[in-house]
């Protein structure tokens, strides 16, 4: 079982505008032709800031003519945030805040022998691997620059990451995995 920061970025390392626009993303490929529907398969529980939440809540009917439904996830979700959130009908939410590890060893009881996955932003990601929890970093690594943003992974690595895989996607996306050191994880 790992817990992995899967997420599409521009090439300049943003995940999203500074107005949490992904309207650049979407004409650089399908997500169809991405290693996402092995990986989600393969997800028993899922993790992601406000900001991430409140994008699928205004987006809501965009996904739901993409995917079928409004909440597109059957897995057990986590939402980080300090203040109080609408709830999305039917999903299996949980919203928490504070310290990650508490919530990690929940989500990996949920997630029984499946992948825990981090969906953004970069510092949710970023307070995973500071607790050492974090293994592998997925990104679609797309063709086009933003210039600023909402940024991919704002920490410093240093022990360096292990390249695992790079697969060229078309002319939109590289697709690279990355292990993280077993130096740089499970810290105490
Ligand atoms: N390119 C992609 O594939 C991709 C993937 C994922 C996300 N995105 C997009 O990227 C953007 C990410 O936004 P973001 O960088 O602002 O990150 P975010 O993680 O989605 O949201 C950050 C917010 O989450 C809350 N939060 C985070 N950690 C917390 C903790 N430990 N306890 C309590 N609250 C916590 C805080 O807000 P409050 O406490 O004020 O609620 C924080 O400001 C969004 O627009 C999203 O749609 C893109």
């Amino acid at each position: 079982m790992k817990t992995q920061y899967f997420t599409a970025t521009s090439l300049d390392g943003f995940i999203a505008t500074e107005d949490d626009s992904l309207e650049w993303l979407f004409p650089l490929g399908d997500v169809n032709d991405t290693g996402y529907p092995e990986f989600i398969s393969k997800v028993g529980a899922l993790a992601m800031g406000s900001a991430t939440y409140e994008w699928m809540l205004r987006n809501s009917q965009k996904i739901a003519e993409e995917t079928g439904a409004s909440w597109p996830y059957a897995q057990p979700t986590w939402v980080f945030s300090s203040r109080v959130l609408p709830a999305v009908p039917g999903a299996d939410l949980t919203f928490a805040q504070g310290d990650v590890r508490a919530v990690h060893a929940e989500m990996r009881s949920a997630a029984a022998d499946k992948n825990i996955w981090i969906v953004g932003g970069g510092d949710l990601a970023g307070q995973f691997y500071d607790a050492g929890l974090l293994d592998e970093l997925i990104l679609q690594v797309g063709s086009v620059t933003l210039g600023k943003g909402k940024p991919l992974f704002p920490r410093f690595t240093p022990t360096p990451l292990s390249l695992l895989s790079a697969r060229q996607i078309g002319t939109g996306f590289v697709e690279l995995r990355y292990q993280i050191p077993a130096r740089a994880t499970k810290n105490p």
